[in-house]
């Protein structure tokens, strides 16, 4: 009898810190779907989401105000056709659009919770999202009061679980003494390792809080990938942009030895931080949710780890993680 090698990478589960659910790893961040990036295609578009859960991955991330909501209509759109109870909905609300879809700012007043969390449910087309999240600290709003009336979503039945988004220590302390948090939502990559140096890590790590790392693949960079608004990122720009290109040059030699993109290599290297890490990726098209499930099957040894670290330590990368006015509305800067 002859048998065929089922070579389908499987994904891998974790448990978001010591409350929240279990995802696969890595998650789908379904932010460039909305056009972020540069132009896309909704078909094209709901067929990566459609890929990514057929492959048994769960975890998609979303915010209400990418694309001014039509990011959800698109996870809506496929889920119509899948079963809710496939994926875990993580949702970002809270900040101001202008009607072109410019961002103005942050609003996660109290009252301003359950309105936005009633438009997501519509454009989702769900009764509950599995964890609701403000983007943004809102400097005017104590954390306490906003995620006070998540908890009070929580115990309605609309939200399973209470995240948080670019955060600082104290931040984290204060919400998690009011109520459980699943995990922080937050930049964390070859290029953007700030968290292993500013004590974010190991505060997620004291309180039970788990990671979803954003910008996993340098918001594309890993892969050579620019345009749409990555113009406007420091990283992206002039000089910074040909010594970022360097930097990640160094490490070519590891993801060709493993077979696997440097895309494949940055997402397994984040994996490999912690088991208390999910990466998000923003891949946008069924190939790219394909090779990123199978950076699965790349497994990083201690060598290749050193490697990395003396190639691409903290602080390494050139320009900031974002404009200096976005800067300035980062709590985890702060
Ligand atoms: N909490 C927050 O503040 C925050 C902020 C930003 C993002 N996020 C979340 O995190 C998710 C990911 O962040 P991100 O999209 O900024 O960064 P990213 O995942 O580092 O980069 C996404 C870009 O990388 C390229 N790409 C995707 N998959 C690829 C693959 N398999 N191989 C090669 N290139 C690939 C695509 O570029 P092209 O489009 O050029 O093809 C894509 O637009 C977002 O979707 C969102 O859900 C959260």
């Amino acid at each position: 009898m002859t048998t065929t090698e089922d070579t389908t990478y499987r994904p891998t589960t974790r448990r978001l810190g010591d409350t929240g659910p279990t995802v696969t790893s890595p998650g789908l961040g379904a932010m460039s779907l909305a056009g972020v990036y540069g132009p896309t295609d909704d078909a094209e578009s709901v067929r990566a989401l459609h890929a990514f859960l057929d492959a048994g991955s769960t975890l998609i991330d979303t915010g209400d105000f990418y694309g001014a909501g039509h990011s959800e209509l698109l996870i809506g759109r496929a889920l119509a056709e899948r079963s809710r109870e496939d994926a875990v909905l993580s949702v970002k609300f809270g900040a101001t659009l202008e009607p072109g879809g410019m961002p103005t700012g942050f609003d996660a007043r109290p009252e301003r919770v359950a309105t936005s969390l009633a438009y997501s449910l519509r454009r989702l087309g769900t009764d509950h999202v599995d964890i609701y999240r403000p983007a943004r600290l809102d400097p005017d709003v104590p954390i306490e009061e906003t995620v006070g009336a998540i908890q009070e979503q929580v115990e309605a039945g609309y939200v399973r679980h209470i995240g948080l988004s670019e955060v600082g220590p104290e931040t984290l302390r204060r919400a998690a003494a009011l109520a459980p948090i699943s995990d922080l939502q937050i930049e964390y990559s070859l290029l953007s390792r700030e968290i292993e140096g500013n004590g974010i890590l190991a505060t997620c790590r004291e309180l039970g809080i788990g990671v979803t790392a954003y910008g996993v693949l340098a918001k594309g960079l890993v892969a050579g990938r620019t345009g749409g608004a990555r113009e406007n990122f420091p990283r992206f720009q002039g000089e910074n942009l040909e010594r970022n290109r360097a930097l990640l040059e160094q490490v070519q030699g590891i993801a060709a030895a493993h077979g696997a993109s440097m895309a494949q290599l940055a997402i397994a290297w984040v994996a490999a931080r912690g088991e208390d890490i999910v990466p998000l990726v923003g891949a946008r098209r069924p190939d790219q949710v394909t090779s990123m499930l199978e950076s699965g099957a790349v497994h990083l040894e201690a060598e290749d780890l050193a490697r990395i670290d003396a190639a691409l330590p903290v602080g390494a990368a050139h320009g900031e993680r974002y404009p200096a006015a976005f800067m300035a509305q980062l709590d985890s800067e702060h």
